[in-house]
């Protein structure tokens, strides 16, 4: 089975065996400890925490988008590469707990998702 696909979603398949492919594009999804419904919170994504992804003209994370569990559209960053790090914050307000998907694209190895489910505390 190939490394990653330039159709589709690419997506962790086992996590607790990621590959270095996987390592290097996951975006992952940071939450603060408490999310109150209504209430303004930050979430920042980060690609290549887990192992560092390439960051120059010919590789680089593209650009990184936020969505819901329903797709609701959140927010998007384009990123340049060399100087910009792929790592982008957004500020909401949720009404009722969701799972956040985050997508990161490389210009080399396509689309990922990261997910993380958003609980109120
Ligand atoms: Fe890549």
């Amino acid at each position: 089975m190939a490394e990653f696909s330039l159709k589709g979603v690419n997506r962790v398949r086992d996590p607790e065996n990621l590959t270095d492919m996987e390592k290097k594009h996951l975006p992952v999804i940071h939450l603060p400890e408490q999310v109150k419904a209504g209430e303004p919170f930050s979430v920042s994504v980060a690609v290549g925490e887990l192992l560092k992804h390439p960051n120059e003209l010919s590789h680089f994370i593209n650009w990184i988008a936020l969505y819901d569990a329903e797709y609701t559209f959140l927010g998007m960053v384009t990123l340049p590469p060399v100087v910009a790090q792929p790592r982008v914050s957004f500020t909401l307000t949720l009404e009722e707990p969701t799972t956040l998907r985050a997508y990161a694209f490389c210009n080399l190895h396509g689309l990922w998702e990261g997910q993380k489910q958003v609980e109120f505390r």
